[in-house]
């Protein structure tokens, strides 16, 4: 059994696992050369050889628990019809959405577009330590209706008379997404992935009295899902600050990823039983040594003797020295 299972599952209180949200990424040299040859990056996630490589960089790299599979939540949007362009600095663009063709998706075209992350999945399982986890993830509904319908203004926030005026239409989507994200589960365990990890990037948008709708329900769904087939999953919800601690009543997720806008003492206080991830800033790791292992011992101290996994409270940021995250695997690995 490895550690990350063990942790999530069976609540090992006796190390903290770790591994990095965007461990693979732009921070490593490795994986900026194979990007600067191949500039479409849904066809990059496509390339199965490429990206059970990309995937692998960091394992060859440093002692992590868990490999994540190196694919991207816009590939359920993506085989489902629609078109995604990665701007530089405007983030993904996507084609209009066309909801009579998603409606009509089948399941068997969306497997066979996805079909070469599925063989990524296999190829890392393969060259991975048995010990180590593979990770595989999606988007929750909310976070790619997002991006589906272009919900986001300017500087990050709702353009809430959209969500209104498109209300209807938001209610079908989510029930055929719900259908099709436990589609990409079911592909991604069968080929070898044994955590699922569920990425609600834009649940601190939704306005409250919405939550239940929008986060806590489809959140619910695709955790059950999990839960009948025996699939560890941990949930991030980022950005719904107290109400982290209804999504976990509600949810029961495995494990639950904090953002670092969570004070790690009052979710210690108010989630029982839950297996804790993450919620150093990644903004740390860009100030010196000291720094860095004071904030990760903060957190380390508070979730000692608790079922814990060493993460971040978001992706590791391109700006981050690949040294500095060798030195924090370290720390935490010899700290008692
Ligand atoms: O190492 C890993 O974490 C695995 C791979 C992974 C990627 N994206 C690769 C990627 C994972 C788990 C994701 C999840 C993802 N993708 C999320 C949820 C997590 C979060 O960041 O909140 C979201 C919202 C996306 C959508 C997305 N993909 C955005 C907004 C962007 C552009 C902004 C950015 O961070 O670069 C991407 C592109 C993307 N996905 C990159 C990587 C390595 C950068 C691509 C590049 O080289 O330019």
């Amino acid at each position: 059994m490895n550690k990350i299972i063990n942790c999530l599952i069976h609540k090992d209180t006796t190390c903290s696992p770790i591994w990095f949200m965007r461990q693979a990424g732009r921070y490593l040299p490795e994986f900026r050369k194979i990007r600067l040859g191949n500039s479409d990056f849904i066809k990059l996630c496509l390339n199965s050889n490429l990206s059970s490589e990309i995937s692998l960089q960091p394992i060859s790299r440093f002692d992590l628990d868990a490999a994540i599979i190196f694919s991207d939540i816009l590939m359920v949007p993506y085989g489902l019809g629609q078109q995604i362009k990665f701007e530089k600095d405007r983030g993904p663009i996507l084609s209009k959405f066309n909801v009579n063709a998603f409606l009509e998706s089948s399941e068997k075209d969306f497997t066979q577009k996805l079909n070469p992350v599925y063989e990524a999945i296999k190829k890392t399982r393969e060259n991975l330590n048995k010990k180590k986890s593979l990770i595989s993830f999606i988007g929750a509904p909310w976070t790619l209706i997002v991006y589906m319908l272009g919900l986001k203004k300017e500087k990050d926030t709702l353009d809430l008379s959209l969500v209104e005026e498109k209300n209807e239409e938001i209610d079908l989507i989510l029930s055929t997404l719900n259908r099709f994200l436990c589609v990409h589960i079911n592909n991604q365990v069968k080929a070898g992935a044994d955590v699922v990890q569920i990425f609600d990037s834009w649940a601190g948008l939704i306005p409250n009295q919405l939550l239940g709708k929008y986060c806590y329900e489809p959140n619910l769904k695709l955790v059950n899902f999990c839960k009948e087939n025996k699939i560890p999953v941990i949930c991030f919800p980022r950005g719904i600050k107290d109400n982290y601690m209804k999504f976990c009543q509600i949810i029961k997720p495995d494990g639950i990823n904090i953002d670092y806008n969570v004070d790690p003492e009052w979710i210690k206080k108010n989630i029982n039983g839950t297996c804790v991830q993450g919620g150093m800033d990644p903004k740390i790791l860009l100030k010196d040594e000291k720094e860095v292992y004071q904030e990760a011992e903060k957190y380390l101290k508070i979730f000692k003797n608790l079922p814990y996994i060493f993460n971040l409270g978001h992706g590791l940021l391109p700006e981050t020295n690949p040294d500095i995250v060798e030195k924090l695997v370290r720390f935490v690995r010899n700290y008692k």
